[in-house]
C-alpha cells in the first residue's frame, strides 16, 4: 500500500486517481457521521475522507472525534462536493493513539477562535492549529531560501560556536555558561570569581552573534555565512526581542558598505519572492488573518495594503538608501517631533534612533523599505571601519515597515592600528580578541557583513506581530517553559 502525505496526493492527485492509498493524520472536524476533515501537517488544506457508516464498526464511528489519530486506507476519487477536487473513501480506519476527549475543551485543539497569548502558553499544541501549521511552514520554507540563495551566490556555510569567551558586540548582554557548583563559586584572592578553575578555564558565555568567527573564515575563504541560534540578555520586553533568536550573518571579503547593502536587498528579495513562490497557500491563509485583524483596528491605524501586496512591492521595490545625518535631518523637521509625539524626542546629531523613528522614517515619510547608513560611531559596535570625517563608521541598518531594523551590519575596520585604537579606547582586552586582530596583520583586506534576525523576517512575512508567535519556543525574560 502506497503510504503518502496529504500535500502530494492534493497537488498530483491525478497520479493517484482510483487507486488506493494510506494516508495518517489528525481528525479536524467529522460531519454527519459521514465526512472526515483529516490534516497532517504537510500542507493548510485537509483531506475529505468518505465514511460510510455502514461498512464501520459503531465503535470506530463513535470514536471519530476532533484530534483524533487515525490511519486511513482508501481510494482515490473524484470528489461530488465543493471546495475539493478529490476525497478518500475509506476501506480501513485505525484509531492510532491514546485521545483523552474529556480534557481536549481546556486545550487550544478545540474548534473556536482562540487568543495568541492562550496559544502561546500552549506552545506544544499551536503546531496543530492552522495558524501556526502556516507560520512554520512559511519559517521552514524561509530558512531554507536563505541557505539556497547563498549556495546559489558561492558562499559557504560556516559553523561557528555557540560558546564563547567573546562579546562579539561589546554590549555586555551575554548569558554566563559555568560548570561551577553555583553553592561554592571558587573564587580569586581579589574575590572576584576564579574562572580558571571552571570547565573552560575562562569566563565563557552563550554567543551574541558569530561575526567575528565569520570574519576569520572570510579571510581565507572570501563568501561565507553564519545561520544559528545567537542570544542576547538585554532584558527587553517587546513584540521585536527575544532572549535566544537565530540569526544570519554573511561575511564577505573585498566587500565595501555599498556592495553590503546591494547584498542586504538582493538578500531580503530574494527570500520573500521565495515564499511568494512556495508558499502561496500559506501566504493565502495568512492574508486573511492579517485582514480580520486589520478590520479590528481603528481605521487609521490599518495597513494600506493586504500581506500580499505588501510582500509583492517589498521585491518591487528598490530601497531608499540615506544617511544617517540625513535621516536625523528629516526627523527633526518632521510634525511629529516639532508636535512633541516622539516618546524620544530627536534633538541633536549623535542621537541613537529609537524603533518610533525608524518606524516614522519607513511607514510614513519614505512608505517603503529603508537602509540608514554611516552613523555616529559611539552609537556602534567596535568592529565597524571608522570613515574619514572621523565621527561616523560605515554602519548600515535595514529598516521594514511595521518592524523596524531588520538588518544590522557594516564595513569592517581592517586596519590594524585603528582597530586597536579602538578597542583601547573603549576598553576592551586585547588579550581576548588576538585571533581577531591577527587577521589583521596578514594580508587584511577590506570586508564587510551583516545580520539578520530571522524571526524579524518571518513576522514579516507572516504578518504577525508578535515575535513570540513566530519561534516554536520563545525565550523570554522570565519564560523558558517546553
Ligand atoms: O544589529 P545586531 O545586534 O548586529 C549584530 O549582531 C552583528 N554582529 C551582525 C553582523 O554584522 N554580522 O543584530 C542583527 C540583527 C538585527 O538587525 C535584528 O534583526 C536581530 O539581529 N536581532 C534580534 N532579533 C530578535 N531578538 C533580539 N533580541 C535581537 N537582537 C538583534
Ligand atoms: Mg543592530
Amino acid at each position: 500500500m502506497e503510504k503518502i502525505i496529504i500535500k502530494e496526493l492534493l497537488s498530483r492527485y491525478g497520479k493517484y486517481m482510483h487507486r488506493n492509498v494510506e494516508v495518517s493524520g489528525w481528525v479536524r472536524a467529522f460531519r454527519s457521521q459521514r465526512f472526515i476533515s483529516l490534516s497532517d501537517g504537510s500542507t493548510p488544506h485537509n483531506l475529505q475522507v468518505v465514511v460510510d457508516p455502514e461498512s464501520f464498526s459503531q465503535e470506530i464511528i463513535r470514536n471519530i472525534k476532533i484530534a483524533v489519530s487515525l490511519k486511513i486506507v482508501g481510494e482515490v476519487v473524484e470528489s461530488p462536493g465543493a471546495g475539493q477536487s478529490v476525497e478518500i473513501v475509506a476501506k480501513s480506519i485505525e484509531i492510532l493513539g491514546d485521545h483523552f476527549s474529556d480534557e481536549l475543551e481546556k486545550t487550544v485543539l478545540q474548534p473556536k477562535k482562540h487568543s495568541l497569548e492562550t496559544l502561546r502558553v500552549q506552545a506544544h499544541l499551536r503546531f496543530r492549529t492552522q495558524l501556526f501549521g502556516a507560520i512554520f511552514r512559511v519559517r521552514s520554507a524561509l530558512s531554507f531560501a536563505i541557505h539556497e540563495f547563498f549556495r546559489k551566490n558561492n558562499f559557504f556555510y560556516i559553523h561557528t560556536p555557540i560558546i564563547t569567551g567573546v562579546d562579539a558586540e561589546g554590549a555586555g548582554e551575554m548569558f554566563g555558561v559555568t560548570h561551577f557548583d553555583l553553592r561554592s563559586v571558587p573564587l580569586g584572592p581579589e574575590g572576584a570569581v576564579d574562572y580558571e578553575r571552571d570547565f573552560f578555564g575562562t569566563k565563557t558565555s552563550l554567543t551574541v552573534s558569530g561575526q567575528l568567527e565569520a570574519e576569520t573564515a572570510a579571510m581565507g575563504l572570501g563568501r561565507v555565512y553564519t545561520f544559528g541560534p545567537t542570544f542576547r540578555a538585554e532584558n527587553s520586553n517587546t513584540t521585536r526581542h527575544l532572549a535566544e533568536f537565530w540569526m544570519v550573518e554573511p561575511e564577505v571579503a573585498f566587500n565595501t558598505l555599498e556592495d553590503n547593502i546591494d547584498l542586504a536587498e538582493a538578500f531580503l528579495k530574494y527570500c520573500i519572492s521565495y515564499v511568494l513562490e512556495h508558499c502561496r497557500e500559506d501566504l493565502e491563509l495568512l492574508d486573511k488573518r492579517f485582514l480580520d485583524d486589520q478590520k479590528a483596528k481603528p481605521e487609521k491605524d490599518r495597513a494600506k495594503e493586504g500581506l500580499m501586496e505588501k510582500l509583492e512591492n517589498v521585491v518591487k521595490k528598490r530601497f531608499v538608501r540615506v544617511s544617517y545625518t540625513e535621516a536625523i535631518g528629516i526627523l527633526l523637521r518632521s510634525k511629529e517631533n516639532k508636535k512633541g509625539k516622539f516618546q524620544f524626542p530627536i534633538d541633536s546629531w549623535g542621537m541613537d534612533l529609537q524603533s518610533e523613528h525608524e518606524r516614522y522614517l519607513v511607514e510614513k515619510h519614505f512608505e517603503c523599505p529603508v537602509v540608514l547608513f554611516d552613523y555616529p560611531k559611539d552609537i556602534k559596535a567596535f568592529y565597524m571601519r571608522l570613515n574619514e570625517d572621523d565621527r561616523t563608521v560605515a554602519a548600515m541598518d535595514v529598516l521594514f515597515p511595521g518592524i523596524g531594523e531588520i538588518i544590522g551590519g557594516s564595513q569592517r575596520e581592517e586596519r590594524y592600528e585603528v582597530l586597536r585604537a579602538k578597542m583601547k579606547e573603549i576598553g576592551m582586552e586585547e588579550k581576548e580578541l588576538w585571533w581577531y586582530l591577527d587577521t589583521r596583520k596578514f594580508g587584511s583586506v577590506p570586508h564587510s557583513g551583516f545580520g539578520l534576525g530571522l524571526e524579524r523576517l518571518v513576522l514579516f512575512v507572516t504578518g504577525m506581530t508578535n515575535i513570540r508567535d513566530v519561534i516554536p519556543f520563545p525565550r523570554t525574560p522570565k519564560s523558558a517553559g517546553f
